[in-house]
């Protein structure tokens, strides 16, 4: 069989942020997929780079006083430690805002044009005059227009769900100023998705059971047929998509088009291909010849929020540029921690790979664990503390690596590190190891690393069955067992590099380590029906693996905050971002008329204006402090967006501030705010 040779790629993270477990957990799997192919003998190319452009790297650029660029730098030079620390092999790791990639963008650009796929329009859209720019989505915010909550993102709301359009919100304004913005026109340029020769070539890309998975293949259907748009008309197809920015923007600029870029998606998926050539660059290949060997596979790993950009944009960007189009999109899971909850570094429930490795926890005991939960289908797989240890501690070191060191002492010992002849018995256990080569092999493509784990680990089962039937630690002690401790020993040697060639691609400093105490050469899978051979000398054998201690998980998830007593009686809570803090809308509010409740002791019924031109009714317990006359008058902090709670004595609209210590019995008392003066009713307190 002629050697395959393939272009594998995973997504390209935003260079706005570091690194977390579900980017680790993608590069893990692409990279072992990539090594199981090297291991058939396949060249492979595999290359990452960092997504530099658009207008959250841009705004976060400004913010943290430094050039897009040097931003961008800045966060690209923390990547290594990731990559080197899980064994994590890319063979370039670019950005995409290399000249390569500018230059690609726009030839592609240009050829879609040339085939009648562009078209410009002129698009109504929120503009910033403050900061003089157009507003992406998520930098306006307002009220939502079906449920009213308040400082909901333009496109949807994260209280009741719904998707609308910016200009639906009610009182929205810039996050980025705070400015009310203005509708602009601005023209625009759209790659024609709805084109009747995008929409046939896509139909049989997608469906034709080559290029996604089955599960992912279904779920793009749906968005061909018909679908309800916000306003309530219908519509089928697809629709074209909006593929230029306008000035202020950190991008690739369009050519002949002054002051407008390409959105960041645009350029983003091209930076594989900028990526591969600044590779092919490096080592003086030539990046057209490579890309137009028909025998070339595409491959991309991406995880299932990205399906789209990768399954419709992509696909028909290089089909109708004149492009070879990617062999298949690999989509993956996400990965939960501990249950599903979804991942909080502040509850303690995040798994921080940098802290990860801080802990001096094994990177291929995460490997491993990753590997033998991912099966290949668009799954969401979870990460528990206790499955972790089990699998780590039972598979890895219990079956595994235990093979090695039952057989090794006696070698060394006894036989001058020599092997020996294997018989029959012998013969037969590697000939059944030998034999699931093709299914683990298979797995490996399939990217079913799962079974392929499995598969192993049932190999290591029968082995050390084997090992406890001839107990070679009594045939050490008996008289004249000499040749039969060899023999035995010989075979578990002999079976451990098996095992230990079906594990590389995810084990791939345990198996360098191993080939360096069998003092072999690194080793493919057609290696496992070479015998060592009797007579071959082996090195000094040293353990391989730790197991996992359940303190170093509990120091994993050991939440970051540290609780320290205050003389407030309380631990500080968890740290919030500003972003939750600003979820909490807290007015002014005057008191306007305060009452007390007939029928409790605790509660006084305030009316409040907080600058809304009507009042609300808040229900406050601090009846026990204070006289309603001392109150009505004053100015207080509100409370303003809290869900309205239906009390005992009526529906209580928000909620006053006020003070308390943690014990209430042994320090009584509870102080309303008052703000310093000069604050007045609807003023909102950041
Ligand atoms: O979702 C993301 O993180 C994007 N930066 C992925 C881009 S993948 C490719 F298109 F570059
Ligand atoms: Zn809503």
């Amino acid at each position: 069989m002629t050697a395959r040779k393939l272009f594998v790629t995973t997504a390209l993270p935003y260079a706005n942020g570091n690194f977390h477990i579900g980017h680790i957990m993608e590069y893990i799997q692409a990279d072992t997929w990539v090594r199981a192919q090297r291991m058939q003998g396949n060249a492979v190319n595999f290359v990452g780079a960092d997504d530099a452009h658009g207008a959250p790297i841009m705004i976060a650029a400004e913010k943290a006083g430094k050039t897009p660029q040097q931003f961008v730098a800045d966060i690209a030079a923390g990547r290594k430690q990731y990559l080197d620390g899980f064994h994590i092999a890319f063979d370039n790791w670019s950005n995409t805002d290399s000249p390569e990639n500018h230059e690609l963008s726009r030839q592609i650009y240009l050829d879609l044009k040339k085939a009648g796929f562009i078209e410009t329009r002129t698009i109504e859209q929120f503009f910033d005059p403050e900061k003089n720019m157009f507003l992406p989505d998520r930098f306006i915010k307002g009220e939502c227009p079906r449920c009213h909550a308040k400082d909901q993102y333009g496109d949807n709301c994260e209280v009741c769900s719904s998707v609308y359009a910016p200009t639906d919100l009610i009182a929205p304004y810039s996050a980025l100023s705070g400015a009310r913005p203005v509708l602009k026109t601005s023209e625009h340029f759209f790659f024609k998705l709805s084109d009747p020769r995008a929409v046939e070539f896509l139909t049989e890309w997608t469906q034709d059971g080559q290029h996604v998975q089955p599960e992912v293949a279904a779920k793009i259907k749906e968005w061909f047929g018909t679908r309800t748009n916000p306003d309530g008309s219908t519509s089928t197809g697809l629709d074209d998509w909006d593929i230029s920015r306008d000035a202020p923007y950190f991008g690739i600029e369009i050519p002949d088009a002054p002051g407008k870029y390409f959105y960041v998606w645009l350029d983003a998926p091209v930076g594989y291909l900028a990526s591969l050539k600044n590779l092919l660059n490096q080592r003086g290949e030539d990046y057209d010849a490579y890309m137009a060997d028909p025998q070339l596979e595409q491959y991309h790993f991406i995880g299932k929020d990205i399906i789209t950009f990768h399954t419709l944009f992509w696909p028909a960007m290089l089909k109708f540029s004149g492009r070879k189009t990617p062999t298949k999109i690999c989509v993956h899971g996400f990965l939960t921690v501990n249950n599903g909850e979804k991942m909080s570094k502040s509850r303690g429930t995040g798994l921080d790979p940098l802290k990860y490795l801080a802990l001096n926890m094994n990177p291929e005991w995460l490997r491993y664990y990753l590997g033998a939960k991912l099966n290949g289908r668009n799954e969401d797989i979870d990460f528990t503390a206790e499955d972790f240890m089990l699998r780590v501690n039972s598979d890895l070191i219990g079956k595994y690596v235990n093979i090695a060191s039952r057989a090794a002492g006696f070698i060394a010992k006894r036989f001058g590190g020599k092997l020996g002849p294997v018989s029959a018995d012998g013969q037969e256990l590697l000939a059944a190891l030998r034999g699931s080569q093709g299914a683990i092999v298979a797995a490996y493509e399939a990217r079913d690393t799962a079974r392929a784990a499995r598969e192993t680990m049932l190999l290591c089962d029968r082995v050390n069955a084997y090992v406890d039937a001839n107990k070679p630690w009594e045939l050490a002690k008996q008289e004249g067992m000499e040749a039969r401790l060899h023999d035995v020993c010989t075979t578990c040697i002999e079976a451990f590099r098996i095992l230990t060639i079906y594990l590389r691609p995810i084990l791939p400093h345990v198996a360098a380590e191993v080939a360096n105490f069998l003092i072999v050469p690194p080793e493919g899978f057609d290696d496992v029906a070479r015998p060592l051979g009797a007579g071959h000398q082996i090195g000094e054998y040293k353990h391989l693996m730790q197991r996992v201690t359940p303190e170093q998980l509990d120091a994993l998830f050991e939440p970051p905050a540290v609780e320290k007593p205050l003389p407030g009686g309380e631990a500080i809570a968890e740290a919030i971002t500003i972003d939750d803090f600003a979820k909490v809308d807290l007015r002014i509010a005057k008191i306007v008329k305060c009452e007390a409740v007939e029928g409790s002791t605790k509660l006084l019924r305030l009316t409040l204006d907080a600058g809304e031109g009507q009042t609300r009714t808040v229900f406050s317990g601090i009846a026990s402090m204070y006289q309603p006359a001392q109150l009505e008058g004053k100015l207080t902090v509100l409370v303003a967006n809290l869900a309205p709670r239906k009390m005992k004595f009526g529906i209580s609209e928000g909620m006053v501030l006020a003070a308390s210590h943690a014990d209430e019995k042994a320090h009584p008392g509870i102080y309303v705010l008052e703000p310093f003066p000069g604050a007045q009713p609807g003023m909102r307190i950041h």
